[in-house]
């Protein structure tokens, strides 16, 4: 049973270039996705969707590309949030969300608050995110605690962005490449993986359907033996 899945959202650049499109149509038609994945995996029981939209290291990119990516996090959560109040979804984020645009922010700010209290479904959106960077402002908050006792794995996991979600089950990653791209580092210790080269804006119904088909079908052990 996937409790928690997280996806991947990559190949947008891809299937617009194979389209003779610009990168920024396939963030357009990669951001119309989400709502299609939200509603397939709350169709199939999921409680937790942890989805990376923007990496600490995408800030890289050219400053055209990193506006409409910010314009398109904004545009979600303005236009989504009457579908996530119908449909009981709960809007998040993890990541470093003060370097994003005080307008992209706001409307995430609002979009939060309007829908905590929903509890079908949680949309966890990574967003100026690094597993490495969020490692590191663990330790920073327990340097500013002055906190001197030894920290069990418990301990630490209460100073990451999101402690009160499990970790994830199963990851998508979209657009075939067979890496973590500095993703839930901490959290995706345990996690079934599965890849597939289909890229973000193609992402269907479907597409979660075989994932959960391969999941299903995986032996998860945790280390020891047989466990399911
Ligand atoms: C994923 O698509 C979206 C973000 C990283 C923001 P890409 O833009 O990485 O698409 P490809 O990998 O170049 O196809
Ligand atoms: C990972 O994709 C980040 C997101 C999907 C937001 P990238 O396209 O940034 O990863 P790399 O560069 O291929 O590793
Ligand atoms: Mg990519």
């Amino acid at each position: 049973m996937v409790n928690h899945l997280a996806i991947i959202m990559d190949g947008n650049g891809r299937w617009a270039e194979e389209r003779g499109l610009t990168r920024s149509d396939g963030h357009k038609a990669g951001a119309r996705q989400i709502g299609v994945a939200a509603r397939a995996a709350m169709k199939a029981g999921i409680k937790y969707l942890t989805l990376y939209a923007f990496s600490t290291e995408n800030w890289k990119r050219p400053e055209p590309e990193v506006s409409c990516l910010m314009g398109l996090i904004q545009e979600f959560a303005q236009s989504e949030l009457p579908n996530m109040m119908r449909d009981g979804v709960r809007l998040r984020t993890i990541g470093r969300t003060g370097d994003l645009p005080l307008a992209s922010r706001m409307a995430l700010e609002f979009a939060i608050k309007q829908t905590e209290k929903n509890d079908k479904l949680t949309i966890n959106i990574a967003l100026s995110y690094g597993g490495r960077a969020e490692i590191v402002d663990a330790v920073n908050k327990v340097i500013a605690e002055k906190r001197t006792t030894p920290l069990t794995e418990a301990d630490f996991v209460s100073y990451l962005y999101a402690p009160d979600i499990p970790d994830p089950d199963l990851l998508i990653r979209t657009g075939g490449e067979m890496r973590l791209s500095n993703f839930l580092l901490w959290e995706l210790s345990y996690a079934e993986f599965y890849v597939t080269d289909t890229y973000w804006p193609d992402f269907t119904e479907e597409t979660l359907a075989d994932a959960l088909a391969s999941f299903g079908g995986r032996k998860r052990r945790f280390g020891g033996l047989n466990k399911k």
